[in-house]
């Protein structure tokens, strides 16, 4: 097991993450851990993360000094290797007047440091500074240098301790991969024996362990996350989990039965299906704009979660499908918030649960992983990303049943299309939107005057920036054959080609 220190940088998990990958089990931990408490933890080696603030600071993070006499490998990256130089004997650390961030190279001058072992002499790394050290502690050598400071790298051998002032975890450091299994194998001697499946069974255990013979609510609503949750504690603790399952009819044509089939009946989870179609849609009749929209399906779903929450007695605990993402945007104890994230949010306030957040600490593809181990259908481990608001800001302006059954029924049908061609692997979002326009088309012998749909289809890394997707007009023809001869009330399609920015992914 390798330990990292979290110091508030934004890349931290990402150490731990990429360890992971080398199929060693990797945690990440507050700082503020005491000597012994690593002791506890018996860990082959530490990692010091990088951190936002100059260790001179008056509220910098400080350590617990024992931590230097642990005798384990430990490699500071960034504030970690500052930290590395402040504290220990004859080191300093000053504010640089070049501050340096973005790629640079890194010459390596001790081609006999095993950090660096099987990396070539000169590599491009991601530096991001603004103090640096200056003065080496006693018993430590440099072994790389960049053209802004002499001891990008530094090493003292006879204590193991290492520090680098780049980030080796991202991936614009060319060898950071290396550096980190240098460290991890060959310094701090850990062995890959760990996988997936021994995460599912700590988590497994770990929720056993906390739940007892309590009870435990979490809101279904589809997705990957809470899927995932939802059947980890199913198998942890059985029928003292209730899900709660808001069906608001703005949900695609067939989820709402595919979520029951798959979860409820084939893993058996004991969900309790509200239907909230007319409740939503009586709230939303007449409503055109779209942060109005927004913010009613947002209050009513946390009303009628409430509401059946209510009803429920003893609950303890609420699950929820946090990922570390939506860890680290609402701000934890050392990072800068970002936005402020709420999974289900706003329940009264004299109910007090206990959360239970099994997945804070993985990345999306690592939740993926863990669904398709446990079973869970592919087309609901690999579901494109879907909003809360769902189809109802899919629609410009007002919401019908009609409208909403326009946009199902299209939906529907490129979605088979997109998958029929194989299409569905590279294109990362794709949706029909009902404009509101109407114009003039003609079918059979009759003038019509009817919707316009539009498709939406981009390529994406994370949903920030979006490029329209170039679907193939063969595919595109057979797509809006299909949808203007199946689907009532509209005669015209259009491809929406603008990438985001300037448009957004989404239409409202
Ligand atoms: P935009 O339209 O902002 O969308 O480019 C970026 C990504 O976020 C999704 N999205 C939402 N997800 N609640 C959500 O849970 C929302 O209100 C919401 N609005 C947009 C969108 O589908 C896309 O993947």
């Amino acid at each position: 097991k390798i330990l990292v220190l979290d110091f508030g940088s934004q890349y931290n998990q990402l150490i731990t993450r990429r360890i992971r990958e080398f199929g060693v089990f990797s945690e990440l931990k507050s700082h503020k851990l005491t000597a012994a408490e690593i002791k506890e933890i018996n860990p082959k080696g530490i990692i010091f993360s990088g951190g936002p603030n100059s260790v001179y600071a008056d509220d910098a993070f400080k350590i617990d000094p024992e931590i230097w006499n642990l005798g384990l490998p430990i490699l500071g990256i960034c504030y970690g290797m500052q930290l590395m130089a402040y504290d220990l004997p004859g080191g300093e650390v000053l504010g640089a007047e070049d501050q340096e961030y973005g790629v640079t190279d890194i010459d390596v001058t001790n081609a006999e440091s095993p950090l660096f072992a099987g990396t070539p002499s000169n590599q491009v790394v991601l530096m991001s500074h603004g103090d640096k050290v200056t003065t080496l502690p006693t018993g430590f050598e440099a072994v790389a240098v960049s053209a802004n400071t002499p001891f990008a790298a530094i090493q003292n051998l006879d204590k193991k301790f290492f520090g680098i002032q780049f980030h080796p975890e991202v991936r614009h450091s060319e060898y950071g991969n290396d550096l980190l299994k240098n460290f991890v194998f060959n310094i701090a001697g850990a062995e890959a024996n760990w996988s997936m499946d021994d995460f599912i069974d700590q988590a497994i255990a770990d929720i056993r362990e906390k739940v007892g013979d309590r009870k435990v609510l979490l809101g279904l609503s589809g997705g990957v996350d809470s899927s995932v949750v939802g059947v980890l504690l199913q198998k942890a603790i059985g029928d003292q989990l209730t899900s709660i399952f808001v069906d608001h009819g703005l949900l695609r044509k067939g989820e709402a039965d595919q979520v029951m089939e798959s979860l409820g009946e084939g893993f058996g989870l004991n969900i309790i299906k509200v239907d909230a179609q007319d409740r939503f849609l009586g709230k939303l009749a007449g409503v055109t704009d779209p942060e109005t929209k927004r913010k009613i399906i947002g209050n009513e779903f946390i009303e009628v979660f409430n509401d059946e929450a209510i009803k429920l007695k003893d609950v303890d605990f609420l699950a929820q499908g946090t990922l570390y993402t939506d860890v680290i945007e609402s701000g934890t104890d050392t990072a800068q918030t970002i936005k402020s994230h709420h999974n289900v949010g706003g329940l009264p306030e004299d109910m007090h649960f206990e959360l239970i957040e099994p997945m804070n600490t993985l990345f999306k593809d690592e939740v993926r992983s863990i669904g398709e181990k446990l079973g869970i259908p592919h087309a609901l481990v690999w579901r494109q990303p879907f909003p809360g608001p769902g189809l109802g800001i899919r629609i410009l302006g007002d919401i019908t049943e009609e409208k909403l059954e326009i946009v199902r029924e299209t939906d529907a049908i490129l979605r088979e299309e997109v998958a029929k061609h194989g299409l569905d692997k590279t294109i990362w979002q794709y949706f029909t939107v009902l404009t509101g326009l109407r114009s003039v088309g003609v079918m059979g012998d009759g003038r019509t005057y009817d919707y316009t749909v539009a498709i939406r289809a981009v390529t994406s890394i994370d949903g920030m920036t979006a490029s329209f997707a170039q679907v193939p007009w063969d595919v595109l023809e057979e797509i809006s054959i299909r949808m203007v001869n199946e689907v009532d009330h509209i005669n015209r399609i259009v491809y929406d080609i603008t990438s985001k920015p300037p448009a957004t992914i989404e239409w409202e």
